[in-house]
């Protein structure tokens, strides 16, 4: 079924204007799913980042399973920590991820606030609990926070795919903001003074010489870094004196836990390599620590750019699907989607900019799918153009006789008006009515090599083109549309309609000269009849014997015709033989029928300017030669003779036998059959002889044109001699 193209047109512009509403949104908005795919793509990119050698010198302390083992259910007695802090005084830094949120005073409490107050830079943790809609701070109680360096927060808030990718640098409350925990350690470590900067992107936390962009919600995506670089000890080992005081030695250390159960937990779940990791939550804030020291957290761009760019990456996929040839835009494609893909990377590292090429990917392959659906339709039209032109052509050459071109092209026209939507306004138009058309206002957009392209504003074919058939169609082929017609279109259709013009002319012009050569043969064969009365008709029934023997035997067409001439043109060379010799009323003597031997040469002689086909010219040199060698001119023996020799050869000595001469009687079917039994596979072939057997008695009966009632007078018929 072929969509007509207005249908195509708007089909084709109602799905591309839906890909491009679909990206434009998308882009602008991602749904929830596409958005979460945006941070997988995310986690991808900067899975590349390393993991650069800062002077941090940062260790874990991790209490685990054989911590609690030893210590019991959390809670613990303050007093252990209050231990664990004397014990890490050569630390630079002490973090206590760590939480210590009842209001009480005890003993035990304030030996860990003095312990805390002793070292003077150790960072403890404050969080926040949801009571309701709010967020409610907790704060260590008030002896412990008072000997804190700094208090950090230790909430942590997930992605929207439930995963951890961003520390959340400062957490407003009531009064005023507080550090993260990351945020408070960097700053207990370093002594900078955090700040905030408006930059033309969005905000940026600035520290120290360095300015880190927060997203819009907030946080600072966290470097994709192995926490396993991290030197890491149990929590109870410490205690006990196992692990060397020279391991933290003017080091930052972060004491947390490293546990998942029903009791305590302080794990978080973080994208890693191409799925998701567990780590404990020690480690997340010293990875946001070092990501704010020394990471390269990237700012996504704006969503309307994002927006932007995917209609761009869309019609650049539109392009490639509807420009390129669809054999390589494939290639095409390929680079486009390399490009995208690599323009992240790009951005990541030379701007810390992020741009989710997951959304313009799908519109580029979306607007591709389409823009190439509605080429390859458009394709297939033309493919089906391309079809029919051959089957035409095919058609054409195997017309046999005199087509009509006009009637012919009629007939063809419907399919190539339904295929190109090109309408068939005149066969024979005259070259004056073009003229008009000009002068009313119609304009020549293009003149090549006898067309004439013409248009013609308020006419109901807007389009001419006028086209210029071989000589002798008389007048001019107008054709017209409404629409641009594609080139490769208008060329195939007037490629056929001068192929079928040209054709029909060229096998009329044919035929005429066939007739013309033949009418001159037939002159020529009644004009050597004409010398001896006797053989009147003669080369006539020999030639229409000859073709009724080949067809008996299946030749093929081209060589019965062939057959024909040269039978009919058998005994040209008699022109070249005196009137006195063949017009002798009785028997020639030896002398005279040595001349007389000479005709088929002569024949073969006079014929040759004409340039016969090479069968014709053995009919006429070897109608004479038998199979045993007593033929003449040349005498050829068996397979030296050609079939061509043989065939005529046999319609000649049957022509004659059947026609009454001077110096004989017609002889009887039975007698001819008689003497060609005996002569068969002798001096005739015996393949030729059996077809003669199959159609002589009808030709006897039916097709001599009164040659069994021929008068006969002379003795010089050689089948005889
Ligand atoms: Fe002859």
């Amino acid at each position: 079924m072929i969509i007509p193209r207005k249908f195509r047109f708007l089909g084709g512009l109602f799905f591309l204007g839906l890909c491009f509403l679909w990206g434009g949104y998308e882009g602008n908005s991602p749904s929830r799913m596409l958005e979460e795919l945006e941070r997988d793509a995310l986690d991808l990119y900067r899975e590349m980042e390393s993991h650069p050698r800062g002077d941090r010198n940062i260790v874990l302390v991790l209490a685990r399973e054989t911590s609690f083992r030893k210590f019991g259910l959390w809670p613990w007695s303050r007093k252990i920590h209050g231990r664990m802090v004397q014990l890490l005084g050569n630390a630079r830094t002490i973090v206590l991820d760590l939480i210590f949120p009842d209001n009480q005073s005890s003993e035990e409490d304030l030996f860990l606030a003095q312990a805390v107050k002793e070292h003077g830079n150790c960072i403890v943790g404050a969080h926040f609990v949801k009571e309701g809609d709010e967020n409610v701070l907790i704060l260590p109680y008030p002896e412990l926070a008072a000997s804190a360096r700094y208090l950090g927060v230790t909430n942590v808030v997930p992605d929207l795919d439930g995963l951890y990718r961003f520390i959340t640098p400062l957490w407003d409350y009531g009064r005023g903001s507080l550090p993260s925990i990351s945020l408070a350690a960097c700053l207990g470590d370093t002594g900078i003074s955090p700040g905030i900067t408006r930059e033309p992107r969005g905000i940026s936390l600035l520290l120290g010489e360095r300015a880190l962009p927060m997203e819009p919600f907030g946080g600072i995506w966290i470097a994709p870094w192995n926490y396993e670089d991290y030197p890491v000890y149990e929590y109870v080992d410490v205690l006990e004196g196992k692990v060397p005081w020279s391991s933290f030695e003017d080091a930052l250390v972060i004491v947390g836990m490293d546990v998942s159960g029903a009791m305590v937990q302080d794990m978080v779940t973080m994208p890693w390599k191409t799925g998701t990791r567990t780590i404990p939550g020690a480690a997340f804030v010293a990875l946001g620590m070092e990501t704010l020291l020394y990471g390269n957290p990237p700012r996504a761009l704006f969503r309307h750019e994002i927006a932007f760019w995917v209609l761009f990456w869309g019609v650049l996929g539109g392009m490639a699907g509807f420009f390129c040839n669809p054999r390589w835009s494939w290639t095409v494609l390929l680079l486009l989607l390399g490009g995208l893909l690599g323009i992240p990377f790009f951005l990541l590292k030379h701007a810390g900019l992020w741009f989710p090429p997951v959304i313009p990917l799908l519109e580029l392959l979306l607007v591709y799918m389409v823009a190439l659906f509605i080429r390859l339709v458009g394709l297939y039209r033309s493919l089906r153009l391309g079809n029919f032109y051959s089957e035409v052509l095919s058609s054409l050459t195997k017309q046999e006789g005199v087509i009509t071109p006009g009637a012919y092209l009629k007939e063809v026209w419907p399919k190539i008006q339904e295929l190109t939507s090109i309408t068939l306004l005149k066969k024979h138009a005259s070259p004056k009515r073009m003229e008009k058309l000009l002068e009313g206002g119609g304009r020549l957009l293009t003149r090549e090599e006898g067309t004439w392209l013409i248009k013609i504003p308020f006419s109901p074919f807007p389009y001419r083109l006028f086209i210029q058939p071989p000589s002798g169609w008389g007048g001019l082929l107008e054709l017209g549309w409404k629409r641009r017609v594609s080139r490769e279109d208008l060329k195939r259709a007037v490629a056929l309609v001068l192929s079928i013009s040209w054709f029909g002319v060229a096998l009329r012009r044919e035929e005429e000269r066939l007739r013309a050569f033949q009418g001159a043969i037939r002159a020529v064969a009644a004009a050597v009849d004409a010398k001896d009365p006797e053989t009147r008709g003669h080369s006539d029934r020999v030639a229409l014997l000859s073709r009724a023997l080949a067809e008996a035997l299946e030749l093929p067409s081209e060589f019965v015709e062939e057959l024909h001439f040269g039978a009919l043109l058998h005994d040209v060379g008699k022109i070249g033989i005196p009137d006195a010799i063949l017009q002798k009323p009785s028997r020639l003597c030896e002398e005279e029928f040595e001349a007389m031997k000479a005709h088929p040469l002569l024949g073969q002689g006079i014929l040759e300017p004409v340039h016969l086909p090479k069968v014709a010219v053995q009919g006429i040199l070897e109608h004479h030669e038998r199979l045993d060698g007593s033929g003449y001119p040349k005498g050829l023996k068996g397979d030296e003779i050609s079939l061509a020799g043989r065939i005529v050869a046999v319609a000649d000595a049957f022509d004659a036998l059947s026609s009454r001469r001077t110096y004989k009687d017609q002889w009887s079917l039975e007698r001819i059959f008689a003497y060609f039994r005996e002569n068969r596979g002798v001096r005739y072939d015996a393949k030729v002889v059996d077809a003669l057997f199959r159609i002589g008695e009808t030709w006897y009966e039916e097709e001599l044109p009164g040659g069994g009632l021929k008068e006969s007078k002379t003795g010089k018929e050689e089948v005889l001699e």
